[in-house]
């Protein structure tokens, strides 16, 4: 069987239809929209339910990236103790994440039916299984396990507390029971990043700033931050339960905010009549 498989690589059927994340991101159309006063899951937003079924299918396609990148890495690596080498139990614990995320592909499924979606309503974006491509196994896991999915843990986080205001049992339980599994795949991240660098600091800080960059990225056009606008909140105490600390927490915060900062002047520099 091939090894380290690149993004084309990837089985999928006629349903799905694919876009690149910095074209939706640098969109002005999306600009418009971001800048509205109001963040769009806001229960008393009438579009919320629309910006809630966007979101979740974004999420149930980083849920089958996940299981592909996390099976990946169970085999694209020999076991030891090089750079492209694993510990054997990193591969169990990926194992243990393929069984969950699968598990995530099915709620997700279920739960885009009880939304009103479809699976392939939305395009896919790939940039999950693109951070899992990366040769160091360790990388895989600081971009993945602790950008990508500390992420997710601010997004199920957020739209729990989204199904709890729109009175919808199912969708809080969904993001409940995913968001626990989530903490302890981003724990990997953060256990397997400290314990495989202890004594290599030259690699901990690559891994650390291939997590900047990808947190980055994701923070772009103020999507993740601290304000009242900023649809996506940092989940502080889940992070915390998931290895993070308070200064990594407090730098994340940092990097929302310069990432919102420069996508708003790229914006208004390349389409300068967009408010
Ligand atoms: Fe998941
Ligand atoms: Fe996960």
């Amino acid at each position: 069987m091939k090894r380290m498989l690149t993004v084309d690589d990837l089985a999928r059927d006629a349903r799905f239809v694919r876009t690149r994340i910095e074209d939706a991101v640098f969109d002005p159309r999306n600009a418009v929209s971001r800048n509205r006063s109001e963040n769009p899951f806001k229960p008393t937003d009438s579009e919320s339910p629309d910006a809630a079924r966007q979101l979740m299918h974004g999420i149930f396609m980083g849920e089958v990236q996940a299981l592909e990148g996390a099976g990946r890495t169970c085999y694209d690596f020999e076991v030891g103790t090089g750079p492209d080498e694993v510990p054997y139990a990193l591969k169990l614990d990926m194992a243990r994440q393929c069984w969950d995320e699968a598990r995530h592909v099915e709620i997700s499924v279920k739960l885009t039916e009880h939304m009103g979606s479809q699976v392939g309503e939305f395009a896919e974006q790939t940039f999950l299984f693109e951070a899992a491509c990366n040769a160091d196994p360790i990388l895989r896991l600081t971009g993945v396990n602790r950008a990508l999915e500390g992420l997710a843990i601010d997004v199920f986080n957020t739209m729990r507390d989204y199904g709890d205001a729109v009175a919808d049992p199912v969708l809080f339980f969904c993001e409940d029971w995913m968001l626990a599994d989530e903490v302890t795949h981003v724990k990997m991240g953060s256990d397997w990043l400290r314990r495989v660098t202890a004594d290599d600091k030259e690699r901990q800080t690559r891994a650390l700033e291939f997590q900047r960059t990808v947190d980055k990225l994701f923070s772009l056009g103020g999507f993740r931050g601290e304000a009242d606008e900023n649809p996506v909140h940092l989940a502080r105490r889940f992070r915390q339960m998931a290895g993070f600390s308070e200064g990594e927490i407090v730098e994340l915060v940092d990097v929302a905010a310069e990432a919102q900062r420069e996508a708003e002047a790229m914006i208004a520099a390349a389409h300068p009549t967009v408010d």
